[in-house]
């Protein structure tokens, strides 16, 4: 039942190019435009949207803040993400334009489901992004969009987190399709592209032999951080979160621009810093300003790993270790930069000789407040 892997961790990792496929899969019509006739809301009422509001917990969080970048960028569409145990409680501004996108694998987190019943007494016009059909949240959402990962069976989220994002993405585009004009235009190419990205994840996986090296040497690691910018600061805090899960590891991820603001005092000789770069393109020659980052803690005695496109040699002079990543516009990268972190995580805990699949003290769905 484990295809030949010893975890089914390691499996569905294995998955996930068929996990962002799957989900693409079937929701386009043949000249290329999205057609999501299944959510089953009027083109009327996803135009006159003027807000979004994205509610999940742990990993399915991560992937919102993934989202918030990428459709803010194509629709223009205000986008917040609230953690859904602290949505409720903070007397979330909400009307009946507000589209509240929760995200869940499992659709049973109790959490997530109190936040979109709150949304819902509120007024505002509710889409489940899940994975298991017939769960609660779908059926108590106006309309469902399900990820097409496959049953996920290890307790940390890895292919159900690809399938999140990426039906993010493809909400994102059909509200820029709706929007016409070049947001149309645009969304048609950012599609074109995303259809590419199953096989670049095809590829990454097969070039991890120096990942499960650098993670077996580093066994005995106490601490690791993270850093990350744009969309690779929620990457950054998905690598932090893998591997307090699987190997009770401390770690940290952190914006790269909070860097001289505070965790920069952590950095001393020899600490481990995982640098999720941005592409070389990426707007706002943020690349250049991660670069400098990374040279920054390095002068400082971290030992980089960095996270980089093929073809970035500016990275070259201040990484100890380089983990590429195949290139892609700067939305869809963490598609790409977050299989490293989740192939470090898994590898670090087998080193450990820890119980990959079932965490202690994690449950794969939290049905409890
Ligand atoms: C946690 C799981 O408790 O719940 C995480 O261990 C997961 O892996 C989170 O990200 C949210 O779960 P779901 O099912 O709502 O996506």
């Amino acid at each position: 039942e484990k295809g030949g892997y010893d975890t089914f961790m390691e499996k569905e990792i294995h998955e996930q190019p068929h996990a962002v496929g799957d989900t693409l899969l079937g929701r386009t019509d043949e000249d290329g435009h999205l057609v999501l006739d299944e959510l089953r809301i009027s083109e009327q009422q996803l135009k006159d949207i003027d807000r979004i509001t994205i509610v999940a917990c742990g990993t399915a969080a991560y992937a919102g803040m993934v989202a918030k970048y990428a459709i803010e960028h194509w629709t223009r569409i205000p986008v917040e993400v609230a953690l859904a145990h602290e949505f409720r409680y903070c007397e979330p501004i909400v009307s009946e334009r507000t589209l509240v996108v929760s995200i869940s694998q499992s659709g049973e987190t109790m959490d997530t489901l109190m936040a979109v019943k709150h949304a819902r007494d509120l007024g505002a016009l509710t889409v489940s992004v899940c994975n298991t059909h017939g769960s609660t949240i779908p059926r108590e959402s106006d309309a469902v969009l399900y990820t097409h990962a496959g049953p996920e069976i290890a307790v940390a989220s890895t292919k159900a987190f690809l399938a999140q994002i990426t039906a993010c993405y493809v909400l994102g585009l059909y509200l820029a399709q709706l929007r016409g004009g070049s947001y149309a235009d645009d969304a048609a190419a950012v599609l074109k592209e995303l259809h590419q990205v199953p096989g670049k994840i095809e590829q990454l996986l097969g070039s991890m032999g120096r990942v499960r090296e650098i993670a077996r040497f580093m066994a005995d690691t106490r601490s690791v951080l993270f850093l990350g910018r744009h969309v690779g600061y929620p990457v950054a805090m998905e690598g932090a979160l893998k591997l307090k899960e699987l190997a009770y590891i401390h770690a940290e991820g952190f914006a790269a621009g909070e860097l001289k603001h505070g965790p920069i005092a952590l950095i001393e000789p020899g600490q481990p810093v995982f640098i999720v770069v941005p592409g070389p393109d990426t707007p706002h020659g943020l690349h250049g300003k991660v670069v400098s980052n990374i040279q920054e803690i390095r002068a400082r005695g971290a030992r980089t790993l960095v996270i980089a496109q093929e073809g970035d040699t500016a990275v070259e002079p201040f990484a100890d270790e380089i983990i590429r990543v195949p290139a892609t516009s700067p939305m869809l990268a963490p598609l790409l930069t977050v299989v490293p972190l989740q192939v470090f995580a898994l590898h670090l805990s087998t080193a450990k000789g820890l119980d990959v699949d079932q965490p202690r003290n994690l449950a794969k769905s939290v049905t409890v407040e």
